[in-house]
């Protein structure tokens, strides 16, 4: 073997520390991925009416994603059977879509990773079902609000702190809580990759982020206590209070001077109007 043997072009990203770094090919990637899971969320919004089967959701964002060059990313991943989560209400998230009807008056998170190309586009949304109360549509606001705070302070030289330190400040400024038992995470051709992206913290701790990063925030905001507990289903997390709690999530990748969200939404309506 010679040396020109390493000198390939390696389909391989480089890394800091342990978290890779990313070229423009893989944001091409990445932007492809990302619109068809994205499209997938604003397809379902017309569906999402008091009376639909969350299992009937499911199978119009497998088919959605499908008929888009993806593929499912949950489906069997990990001994997950579907291709979303839908948590209504006091689920926190990883709700298994079934049987279960939405009734007006709630509020569902749905949750949609597609592989398109080998590379993975991941973001949720929260659904209003026909008319919400106060303080859902309070609880559904503050959710949106933290996450664009989170979004809003990344670029290179910013910590992972930072971001979680924007969101706290957000969610706990209007006297809700945030889930600390699940968290965003690095993702590309791997799903869950390095780092843990926490939604608290503190300013100018964690890792540094750098351009070329790709990662979800995605923070889970309670309007009681933070505690959570998985159902004997193995999946579905719900607050252990009973409260509300909501949800969204982009994939966002780090560009030279700030972010580039992979999921925004083609329809302009990632966030729901209330
Ligand atoms: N999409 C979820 C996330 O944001 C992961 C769901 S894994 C599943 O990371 F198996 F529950 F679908
Ligand atoms: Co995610
Ligand atoms: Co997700």
């Amino acid at each position: 073997m010679t040396l020109e043997h390493f000198d390939a072009d390696w389909d391989v990203p480089v890394r800091s520390n342990d978290i890779k770094l990313h070229d423009a090919e893989a944001f091409e990637g990445m932007r492809a991925a990302g619109k068809v899971a994205a499209g997938c969320l604003d397809m379902l919004t017309e569906h999402v009416v008091p009376g639909v089967q969350t299992g009937y959701l499911d199978d119009l964002a497998r088919e959605y994603i499908l008929d888009h060059g993806g593929l499912p990313a949950c489906l069997f991943y990990k001994g997950y059977g579907k291709t979303t989560c839908i948590s209504p209400n006091h689920v926190v998230c990883h709700g298994i879509p079934g049987e279960k009807v939405l009734r007006e008056g709630d509020i569902a998170n749905i949750d949609v990773t597609a592989i398109v190309e080998g590379w993975h586009g991941d973001t949720s949304r929260m659904y209003a079902v026909g008319e919400i109360n106060a303080r859902a549509r309070r609880l559904v606001e503050v959710t949106y609000d933290a996450l664009e705070a989170g979004l809003a302070v990344i670029r290179p030289g910013a910590t992972f702190g930072d971001i979680g330190a924007a969101i706290q400040k957000v969610a706990e400024a209007a006297r809700c809580t945030i889930v600390r038992d699940f968290c965003g995470h690095g993702l590309g051709q791997v799903f869950h990759d390095s780092p843990n992206v926490l939604h608290f913290g503190r300013p100018g701790t964690g890792p540094k982020i750098k351009e070329g990063m790709f990662f979800t925030v995605e923070p889970m905001i309670n309007l009681g206590k933070p505690q959570v507990k998985v159902l004997n289903d193995g999946w579905t997390a719900v607050t252990r209070d009973k409260s509300l709690s909501a949800q969204c999530e982009h994939s966002v990748g780090v560009t030279a001077t700030g972010v580039e969200l992979f999921t925004a939404s083609p329809a302009g309506i990632f966030r729901p109007k209330l």
